[in-house]
């Protein structure tokens, strides 16, 4: 993802999540050099991204994943989050986490197709009440 990216990206995330990313956590996201983002086109347009943060533990954790409910079901998320883990890898990752929503059944199923466990229930993690199940994904 480059800052050329970020008008589609912020469609997606709006199309995605009820409570999206403002432009500037992404802007923020891109001058970090922990952070790293990366989107999937098709024809040229933007249809998915994806971002992850090196934390200090070896572990990458990822922020954000998308794609265009257009462009769903056709194997893109997937392709995503397995180039993030081989970031993940090559940094010399030990872990792999994610917070998703207990109500996100399509992002649950999704991340038991990359043998994720839950760690923990977060209560209460987002800003409407409803509670996250921190995940691992194994490297
Ligand atoms: C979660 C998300 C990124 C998945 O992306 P995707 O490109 O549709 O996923 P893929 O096509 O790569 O799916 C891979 C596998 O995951 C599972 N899966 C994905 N979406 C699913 C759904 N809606 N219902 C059941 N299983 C699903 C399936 O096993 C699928 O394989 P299959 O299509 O061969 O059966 C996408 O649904 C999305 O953008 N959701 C909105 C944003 C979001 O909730 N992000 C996650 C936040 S934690």
């Amino acid at each position: 993802m480059t800052a050329a990216d970020l008008d589609a990206v912020l469609v997606l995330e709006a199309l995605g999540f009820s409570d999206p990313w403002p432009r500037e956590a992404f802007q923020e996201g891109l001058d970090d050099p922990a952070q790293h983002y990366l989107v999937v086109e098709q024809g040229g347009a933007v249809v998915g991204c994806m971002g992850t943060i090196r934390l200090a533990d070896h572990r990458v954790h990822a922020l954000t994943i998308t794609i265009h409910p257009d462009w769903r079901r056709r194997g893109l998320g997937r392709r995503l989050l397995a180039a993030a883990l081989q970031q993940a890898r090559d940094w010399g990752a030990r872990s792999f986490t994610l917070e998703v929503r207990v109500g996100n059944t399509a992002a649950r199923n999704f991340y038991r197709t990359f043998d994720a466990v839950t760690l923990k229930r977060l209560r209460r993690y987002y800003r409407d009440g409803e509670d996250a199940l921190l995940l691992s994904l194994p490297l």
